[in-house]
């Protein structure tokens, strides 16, 4: 029997995409090479530099490109260039579209403190030290995709803005599963976030939620409002193991979250979906540090190692990614935005050289 060659899209996309993309794959050219994993790389355009070329932020082509492939590998989409556009063809759309026709709903965001970066946090470092928090957040429901939306006109010229918060119990259901099993195989806490104080359709989502937890009895299950859950992230971040939440309250969270960390050009991110999946940094295309080899490649790094470890089966090879990244850092290797005094400030490709460096002395 042969080997399944992997079939991965690669999306630059925008602003620092294409650089920290690059030192991504540099990494998993070593692993491929090194550990004889068969993979087949395509590029595709999408964002705003598709807009450019196509009219449209995801052609089809890019599309048709993620649904053959096993997983994709996305840098960042959008920049001052492309936001006077139509809402429709944004690029940031093409995030949306990508995660509606891939079904993506599940958004894992782990939020990881590494203790040589404690000094980039802006809280005490008694309050960050040691967290390891797994925001899941729901991805393709709620007010995001929900229906009726828009912008309507009276008569009379008075506009009206409607979007509509709605969930499906089986939808509820798949990300609460998803949750559960993640929370399993950690520290088996999970917090639901809801706002079921006032919200109905997160009144259902802690009904769902509580009843799927029924198969879980290893699992502590809290629930907590969202307003607080805010609250209870700066003020004892490490009470929470797994976080699962809706759509929006997931945006927020976990941009919140990031800042635990010091730096958001740290935190990767998996979007899952039936057999699909999608793996980009959290952070933006940051169009002012872009084509200047300052931004800090480590998030896609690490995204490129969620791929590995949820996509293509190797776990193994995922962690040693993740060591490799952790001992750059203990080397005292820094992009700027995570450069303190007394390290050794370098570019993206530099940090990207060292990582693969540090790879290889693993894999020798
Ligand atoms: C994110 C982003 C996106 C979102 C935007 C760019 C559409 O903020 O992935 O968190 O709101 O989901
Ligand atoms: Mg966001």
């Amino acid at each position: 029997m042969t080997e399944k060659k992997y079939q991965i899209a690669v999306f630059a996309g925008d602003g620092v995409g294409s650089e920290i993309i690059a030192e991504a794959l540099k990494i998993l050219d070593v692993i491929a090479d090194k550990k004889n994993i068969p993979m087949s790389l395509k590029e595709g355009d999408i964002g705003g530099s598709a807009y450019d070329r196509a009219g449209v932020p995801l052609p089809d082509e890019t599309l048709e490109l993620a649904l053959q492939s096993d997983a994709v590998l996305l840098g960042a989409v959008g920049g001052p260039k492309w936001e006077g556009l139509d809402y429709s063809v944004r690029p940031e759309r093409a995030l949306l579209g990508l995660r509606e026709k891939l079904g993506l709903y599940a958004n894992l965001r782990p939020v990881v403190a590494f203790d040589e970066l404690l000094a980039a946090s802006p809280l005490k470092k008694d309050i960050v030290r040691g967290i390891d928090i797994l925001i899941l957040r729901e991805l393709t429901g709620d007010v995001y995709f929900g229906r009726p939306r828009g912008v309507t006109r009276e008569p009379d010229g008075r506009r009206t803005g409607v979007n509509t918060m709605i969930y499906t119990e089986e939808e509820i259901r798949r990300i609460a599963v998803a949750a559960f099993e993640l929370a399993r195989k950690r520290k088996k806490n999970l917090v639901s976030v809801d706002k079921a104080n006032v919200l109905e359709t997160t009144e259902l989502w802690r009904d769902v939620v509580t009843e799927a937890g029924r198969r879980y009895p290893d699992v502590a299950l809290g629930h907590m409002y969202v307003d607080n859950c805010a609250m209870q992230l700066i003020r004892k971040p490490s009470q929470f193991d797994v976080i699962v939440t809706t759509n929006l309250f997931g945006d927020i969270l976990s941009d919140e979250a990031a800042m635990l960390t010091g730096s958001i050009g740290m935190l990767p991110s998996a979007s899952l979906g039936d057999g699909r999946a999608l793996y980009e940094p959290i952070h933006g295309s940051a169009p002012d540090i872009a084509g200047k080899n300052i931004a800090n490649p480590l998030a896609t790094i690490l995204s490129a190692a969620m791929m590995l470890r949820h996509s293509l089966e190797r776990p193994a090879e995922a962690d040693l990614i993740e060591k490799a990244v952790t001992g750059v850092l203990q080397d005292g290797v820094r992009t700027k935005d995570i450069y303190s005094r007394g390290t050794k400030l370098v570019g993206t490709r530099e940090m990207g050289d060292a990582v693969a460096a540090k790879l290889k002395t693993f894999l020798a």
